[in-house]
């Protein structure tokens, strides 16, 4: 008999190869391919000469059914969502650990609830008793939500057959949880996608809306949620940095709505709080104007949010390798911003280290931050204050223009409602601009004239 092939699966992506390797060939992540038993859940052979049934076809142009969907009761879930959970979907919440997963779902399945929605809350991580104490910690424990501590995948689909199908069905989280239709334990690759296999074909049949939480680690150690996100219909992140107070859910992909809208919510002494005007928390904190500090405009999704680039520099005397560190926004982006102030404007950061940081840990990738990032390490290196009330945005190019960018009447509006009363950017902002005064900049050197100009 053949020595069955020996399989090595990639806890990050999923992939499979024959042979175990360092790093992951589709992915790059090291140290994650383990071995992993033959799957035979997915591989049941069929006879294709019979018994199949044909399927009829439907034109594209059918009348459907308009998507119904379900509130969670928090603005900014529905906002990220797209309007709110699909019946018979499934939504793969992802995040750190600790980030504020379960206290989201909690606090959700808590409104819906109360609404008269009937949830059913399955925790692998926690007892039934500790899930009890945050809710009442939450000021949540009256809700009525269907608690069960539980990781069987078995025990969990009798026990739903057995009822009415709930509105909502929360899985916190799909690593803890075992299908004994396929070997292996909890959290490998194999278990996972079996277990959400099996649930969401659940919450399909019976229009369920699913959401399944999924840890994300980076050591690889259990099967992360890349490896889920082509079965399920919505994959959302939250994301934050645990010791700051923010956290934003963001979706990565949404089969009935946009992608890239955030929520943005507050994590306080009772939970996560909404915030509904981001730009106010983003830019709490700033008093005094400061050398190095730029506001920029930016877009997340459709939605403008203010936020806070700070530069700091410092001058070295010694010869030594001038460190550049960057906190919130691309490296490679600060460097190419960096070479252009040099060698279109003629600064010298040469023998200066160079410190950026996006205020609150706020992850940018807005190309438009480049000239509020120029703005502030220009400020930062000739130590003179940008305007309080000012805004900058716009793309600089390797010649040193300031380029358009998206969204522009957006991003102004946004910083006039917020009182700001000047905007920088690029010169075909101008002609939508109401509200704040604006100037338009048409190259990089215009910038560092007004900047050092500036009394
Ligand atoms: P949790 O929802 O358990 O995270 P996850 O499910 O993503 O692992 O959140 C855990 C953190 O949130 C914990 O470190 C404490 C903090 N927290 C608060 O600050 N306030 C609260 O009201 C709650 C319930 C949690
Ligand atoms: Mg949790």
């Amino acid at each position: 008999m053949a020595k069955p092939k020996r399989r090595y699966v990639c806890s990050a992506c999923g992939s499979l190869t024959t042979r175990w390797q360092g790093q992951c060939a589709d992915c790059g992540e090291w140290n994650t391919l383990t071995e992993e038993a033959p799957e035979t859940v997915f591989s049941a052979r069929h006879d294709l000469s019979s018994g199949g049934r044909a399927i009829a076809f439907e034109p594209l142009d059918a009348p459907s059914e308009a998507l119904q969907r379900r509130s969670t009761g928090l603005a900014e879930f529905d906002r990220a969502l797209g309007g709110g959970l699909v019946p018979g979907s499934a939504v793969l919440m992802g995040g750190d650990p600790g980030i504020g997963k379960s206290t989201l779902l909690l606090q959700a399945a808590a409104r819906i609830a109360r609404a008269g929605g009937s949830v059913v809350y399955i925790s692998g991580e926690e007892a039934a008793g500790q899930v009890r104490l945050r809710a009442e910690r939450l000021g949540l424990a009256g809700a009525p939500i269907a608690l069960a501590a539980a990781t069987s995948v078995r025990d969990i689909l009798t026990t739903l057959a057995q009822m009415p199908p709930p509105a909502l069905v929360v899985i916190d989280s799909i690593q803890t949880m075992h299908s004994d239709q396929i070997e292996g334990a909890p959290g490998t690759v194999s278990q996972v996608r079996a277990s959400a296999f099996e649930l969401i074909r659940y919450a399909k049949e019976n229009g369920v809306a699913l959401v399944l939480v999924g840890h994300v680690t980076k050591d690889g150690s259990i099967a992360g949620p890349r490896v889920l996100e082509h079965m399920v219909d919505v994959v959302m992140s939250f994301e934050g940095e645990r010791s700051h107070q923010y956290r934003i859910l963001r979706s990565l992909k949404n089969r009935f709505g946009p992608v890239d809208e955030i929520g943005v919510f507050a994590m306080e002494g009772q939970g996560l709080s909404e915030v509904g005007n981001p730009s106010l928390l983003f830019l709490s904190g700033r008093e005094q104007p400061v050398a190095g500090s730029a506001v920029f405009p930016a877009i997340e999704g459709t939605r403008p949010v203010l936020i806070e680039i700070q530069a700091l520099i410092v001058r070295l005397a010694s010869g030594a390798t001038p460190r550049r560190a960057v906190v919130g926004w691309d490296s490679g982006r600060l460097a190419m911003l960096l070479a252009v102030l040099e060698a279109r404007c003629g600064l010298n950061f040469s023998s200066a280290e160079v410190y950026l940081n996006v205020a609150g840990g706020y992850r940018l990738t807005d190309p438009a931050a480049d000239l509020a990032v120029a703005a502030a390490l220009v400020s930062a290196l000739a130590d003179k204050p940008l305007a309080a009330d000012a805004v900058w945005f716009g793309e600089v190019s390797l010649a040193g223009e300031i380029r358009p960018v998206a969204h522009s009447a957006i991003r102004l509006r946004e910083a006039a409602k917020l009182g700001f009363a000047s905007a920088y950017g690029p010169g075909e902002a101008g002609a939508r601009c109401d509200g704040a005064r604006f100037t338009a900049l048409g190259l990089l050197p215009n910038l560092v004239d007004r900047i050092l100009g500036a009394a």
